[in-house]
């Protein structure tokens, strides 16, 4: 082949690959899109799902019922945070799994003029509590013990949060935000088949920790179907006292009383006392630039914000537009972000108000190009060999997310969990509500993996009063000065790196928010030294040349996230878009 001939085909091959990679299968449905991979006949979405538009206010969430609820509260004058604190008492009712006033959670709040604020209302380990709480006599964890019944609790912070929330920043009458839930919990809600099996599924469990008849089980004793209503007469009547007598509805009086009796019967440490001492934190948001976005996140008690600054400064550098979505070089260089990420949430974080979190070294430049040292484009870095501290793990796919924004641009960002899918399974006999069982997040002993893997250490050590840690990472984005995204989700350890991957299919490659949502994701944590991924993620090729670098990759049956993120597109339309892995469901108006 002469020289002429050789650069006629390169020159071929460039235009053929050109041409390839705008004829991607992907629809250019809403205008702006580009992302390439290396594979034209590979399917990068979990679906097709379009994203909804709306211009003067949407709802990102669970549940279509909550996400109705927030669409109607904007309707009458209400904010975001007046908005955001309906749907969050609307999911207790229509998303028991998850959504809660037994739980606790973190909100991202960023107002019409640009400022932002972040609210810790996580739950706290009881007054109670040691580090020991879990172990035997032989210093051996006992199974079960901090994710099932009374003991696997944590203090709930979810309704001081909200009442906080609402006391700084709402407008509308704090009865009119409860009303919805209330209405909800009395008229019952319509069952999904998710739903259905997801109460079928926590049946035996139910009965093993609760000693009296709940609405929970089926009164007739058949299973759940799709299509059956769940009516929840006495969720309804505390609904009722949180909505007459603010945060004392809850934390003092009848439900309080309840509460606590409760616990006692059934060995849990919450007291009057703990519920009376519960008080959310608001904290210095995290606030870092990634190229020339804003990124406006929360700090710990979560882990969830340190992470995510960290991730994307680590890849900041690269060309991962021109490489392309998932292709080897960006996944390669994304993963080992996240290998050494996973490493340092391990070792430094914790609860602030207990232990010293070293938040701006952490996301600093110089830190994280320290980090970064041993970085090959050749081998997969070997976990063992990254130094960080004690091991992470998985965590609870069960929280639940939801974004909104109202029609001045105010913008909240609310993950809020029981931990696991129905918490600790303990419903409050006469209040009719689910109880967490974060005491899970915390580390019950050195070294000693949690249900999901968790592996932790001093930092996150059960003490008296302090939060666990958390992976939940509700944030904003600004871009010029202005709302851009407000994202989130849940599913334990992978909600950091879902947000992450998410934020880059839009601002890398092009992606509408709500392709970046269906888009197929990965994960990877440090330990286990593996990258799961969710069927389609990566092309044949991909994991090919992945594999002969030294990853070892394993494609997961479940899915990974299930996000609800609103996008403010160019000429200020929101787009809204809800993850087709779950039932959620955008509104807008
Ligand atoms: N319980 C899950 C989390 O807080 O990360």
């Amino acid at each position: 082949m002469n020289k002429c001939t050789l650069l006629l085909l390169t020159a071929l091959s460039v235009a053929f690959l050109t041409q390839a990679q705008a004829q991607q299968p992907v629809k250019e449905s809403q205008g702006f899109y580009q992302f390439l991979t290396d594979d034209p006949n590979q399917k990068p979405f979990y679906s097709d799902r379009q994203g909804v538009m709306a211009r003067n206010g949407m709802v990102a969430s669970a549940h279509p019922d909550a996400s109705q609820v927030g669409v109607d509260i904007m309707k009458k004058g209400g904010n975001a945070v007046d908005a955001a604190v309906a749907v969050q008492f609307a999911l207790a009712v229509v998303h028991p799994s998850a959504g809660n006033i037994g739980g606790g959670g973190f909100m991202v709040f960023r107002n019409k003029s640009g400022e932002s604020y972040t609210l810790d209302f996580r739950e706290k380990g009881p007054l109670k509590g040691h580090k020991d709480m879990y172990l035997d006599e032989q210093g051996t964890p006992i199974p079960r013990l901090s994710t099932l019944g009374h003991l696997a609790s944590g203090v709930p912070g979810s309704v001081d949060g909200m009442v906080v929330a609402h006391e700084r920043f709402g407008k509308l009458p704090w009865k009119d935000l409860i009303q919805p839930a209330i209405e909800l919990a009395e008229r019952g809600v319509i069952q999904t088949e998710r739903e259905a099996r997801g109460l079928n599924n926590i049946r035996e469990t139910i009965q093993q920790v609760n000693k009296g008849s709940t609405y929970f089980l089926r009164s007739d004793g058949r299973e759940w179907q799709a299509g059956d209503t769940l009516v929840q007469k006495d969720l309804a009547q505390v609904l009722r006292l949180i909505q007459k007598k603010g945060r004392n509805g809850f934390y003092k009086g009848k439900v309080a009383r309840m509460l606590a009796s409760e616990m006692k019967k059934g060995g849990g440490l919450i007291s009057r006392k703990d519920l009376k001492a519960y008080h959310s934190q608001w904290r210095e948001p995290i606030i870092g630039t990634y190229k020339k976005y804003k990124v406006i996140t929360m700090p710990p008690t979560s882990s969830g914000g340190v992470a995510l600054m960290q991730l994307l400064r680590l890849v900041e550098p690269y060309p991962l537009t021109r490489w392309g979505w998932n292709t080897d070089s960006t996944a390669q260089v994304m993963i080992e972000a996240e290998r050494r990420v996973y490493a340092d949430r391990a070792k430094f974080l914790g609860d602030p108000d207990f232990v010293d979190v070293p938040v701006d070294k952490l996301i600093s430049y110089d830190y994280l190009k320290d980090r970064w040292k041993d970085f090959s484009f050749s081998q997969a870095t070997n976990s063992q060999d990254v130094s960080g501290g004690a091991i992470a793990g998985y965590e609870s796919m069960e929280t639940t997310h939801f974004s909104v924004v109202d029609k001045d641009m105010n913008a909240v960002s609310i993950t809020t969990t029981l931990n696991g899918g129905y918490g600790s399974r303990v419903v409050v006999q006469g209040g009719g509500f689910f109880m967490n069982n974060e005491m899970d997040d915390f580390s019950i002993k050195p070294g000693v993996p949690n249900m999901f893997g968790l592996i932790g250490n001093k930092a996150n050590a059960i003490e008296p009063g302090k939060r666990m840690l958390s992976s939940m990472t509700p944030t904003i984005l600004e871009k010029n000065g202005k709302l851009y995204m407000v994202v989130g989700t849940p599913g334990g350890s992978t909600i950091i790196t879902s947000v992450y991957q998410t934020i880059l299919n839009v601002v890398e490659h092009g992606m509408t928010m709500q392709q970046a949502v269906n888009a197929l994701k990965f994960h990877h944590q440090w330990l286990p030294d593996k990258t799961t991924f969710e069927q389609g993620a990566f092309t044949e090729n991909t994991i090919r040349k992945l594999q002969n670098r030294g990853y070892t990759l394993e494609m997961q049956r479940n899915t990974i996230g299930r996000m609800d993120c609103i996008l403010v597109r160019p000429d200020g339309t929101l787009e809204g878009a809800s993850d087709p892995r779950g039932d959620d469901i955008s509104i807008g108006y």
